[in-house]
């Protein structure tokens, strides 16, 4: 056997995260950014990993609209089926952390019961929780997508702010008050916590 030859339990053996994160020169990290509808979630989101792929980390985001408009398309908005759809969602964020991939979570997430069923799936020591704190008034001042007035008339039920809950975490990792700062000011101070937890460091074992 070639001495270059990979030991037949080396070859058979599946990549692990550590594997994949060397390849990719990352560290996976799960970002959750929890917050009212319109508080600028998707916002960050975006901006985020437009300024984490300027300095070559792969990310993923994953957001309310989407995921809920294909794989938890037969979900709706009481508390079980929020809870169902965190789930589901933090087991995939289980698979892309496998990966080596970090991902940017977009999701009201409105308990602290759901947040924390979220950490406990992905582990605590991938998940950094992000308060997207935006006031409920001024959410719904913007009203980006007309829901707030259509929940105030009552053609919305359990609408998150107006009658169904929100506990704003009380230990977040980062909050962003994005009513108060720029875009820009907002991903600077999550930078200063995000990249010293998703920079490469070599394993050696
Ligand atoms: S979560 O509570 O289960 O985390 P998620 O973030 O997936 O919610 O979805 C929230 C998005 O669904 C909102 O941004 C809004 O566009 C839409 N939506 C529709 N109905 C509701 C509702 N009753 N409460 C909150 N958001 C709603």
């Amino acid at each position: 056997m070639s001495k270059n030859r990979p030991n037949i339990h080396t070859y058979h053996k599946i990549l692990q995260r550590e594997d994949k994160e060397a390849l990719l020169q990352q560290q996976s990290r799960v970002i959750w950014l929890t917050g009212y509808s319109g508080s600028g979630k998707s916002t960050v989101a975006s901006s985020l990993e437009k300024a984490l792929s300027r300095r070559n980390f792969l990310t993923q985001v994953l957001d309310g609209d989407n995921i809920r408009a294909g794989i938890n398309n037969n979900l709706g908005f009481t508390e079980e089926d929020r809870m169902e759809n965190i789930r589901r969602i933090a087991e995939v964020n289980k698979l892309f952390i496998h990966c080596g991939i970090i991902t940017i979570n977009s999701f009201i997430s409105p308990t602290k019961k759901i947040r924390a069923a979220a950490r406990q799936i992905v582990g605590d020591e991938n998940f950094l929780e992000v308060f997207i704190n935006a006031p409920l008034e001024i959410c719904e001042q913007r009203d980006t997508k007309g829901l707030y007035k259509k929940a105030r008339r009552g053609e919305i039920k359990n609408f998150t702010g107006i009658d169904s809950p929100f506990e704003p975490p009380e230990n977040p990792d980062i909050e962003l008050k994005t009513h108060l700062d720029s875009i820009e000011e907002s991903i600077e101070k999550a930078l200063r916590i995000i990249l010293p937890e998703i920079t490469y460091v070599r394993n050696y074992h």
